[in-house]
């Protein structure tokens, strides 16, 4: 039996790069997979290009940073499938405008990417939380990044959100650990994703080239795909995660042990 047959999952940011990817392999393994995106048209070409089968997906077009929105999002999820287990709070923001230092960020652009990358777990954990008790307990897996770990420069607005994931994660998890509703984050390195193609067209150079460059920076010499954070995020949704709560898993090729002040793996 696929091992998530009978579960039900909600998968944020799901249209493309890593929620894609999170989003096909639940399906893959038999979840009922709620698809919520922003990018409804996105998201339900995506559910044509992965498959899955009929009657287990559902679209929910929402904002994860609005309270209407993220209710109506878990409303739409246990009336089509009858109750919710897991919930990846994966959509994040990184706009190329927003590489400033911090006296030249407007506070618009500060409090957007605040909202999506960081209020939107509390309102799914506010309003998800409720349905995963009545399940007898469930997961929720927050997808963070390196930069909530160490960080680089002229991302001040990125980095908070991600340092306050990794700390709701663990406060979280205390809070509901009795109940056995685990929370854990997964920190990925450089993904192959939309979000870093928009990265780099503000840099001028080649994509594949800056791929290359950016891999190298990896210990694993290259940089990440999204199943290998799907994996992960399946692992942890997963019963042989069953005494793993309040932790963090860096999916980044080595990255984070390699440490900033090593320079690159080429120097060993
Ligand atoms: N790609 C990387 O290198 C990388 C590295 C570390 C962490 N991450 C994190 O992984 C997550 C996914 O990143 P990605 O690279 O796949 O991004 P992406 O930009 O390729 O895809 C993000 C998806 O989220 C959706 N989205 C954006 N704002 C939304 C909102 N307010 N409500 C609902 N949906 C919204 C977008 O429409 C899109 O489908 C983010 O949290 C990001 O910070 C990415």
């Amino acid at each position: 039996m696929a091992e998530f047959e009978g579960k039900v999952a909600i998968v944020t940011g799901a249209a493309m790069g890593i929620g894609r990817g999170i989003a096909e392999a639940f399906l893959a393994e038999g979840a009922c997979t709620v698809l919520a995106d922003i990018d409804g048209a996105a998201a339900h070409a995506t559910t044509g290009e992965i498959g899955g089968d009929e009657g287990k997906y559902l679209v929910v077009e929402c904002d994860v940073a609005k309270t209407d929105d993220v209710k109506r999002l878990i409303d739409a999820t246990t009336a089509e499938f009858g109750g919710l287990d897991i919930i990846v709070n994966n959509a994040g923001i990184q706009p190329p405008g927003s590489y400033l230092k911090v006296e030249d960020m407007p506070e618009e652009a500060w409090d957007r990417i605040i909202d999506v990358n960081l209020k939107a777990h509390y309102l799914t954990a506010r309003f998800g939380i409720p349905e995963i008790r009545k399940r007898g307990g469930g997961s929720i897996i927050n997808i963070a990044s390196v930069q909530g770990l160490q960080s680089m420069s002229r991302v001040s607005a990125y980095a908070a959100s991600k340092g306050g994931v990794l700390s709701l994660t663990r406060q979280l998890a205390l809070d509901y650990a009795a109940e056995g509703i685990r929370v854990t984050a997964v920190c990925p390195g450089t993904i192959d994703t939309p979000l870093v193609e928009e990265a780099a067209e503000g840099t001028g150079a080649g994509l594949e080239e800056l791929k290359k460059t950016w891999g190298e920076v990896h210990p694993i010499g290259r940089i990440g795909q999204p199943s290998e954070i799907a994996d992960a995020v399946l692992f942890l949704a997963s019963d042989r995660a069953s005494f793993i709560t309040g932790e963090y898993l860096c999916v980044d090729g080595g990255m984070m042990a390699l440490g900033a002040w090593a320079g690159s793996p080429a120097d060993f």
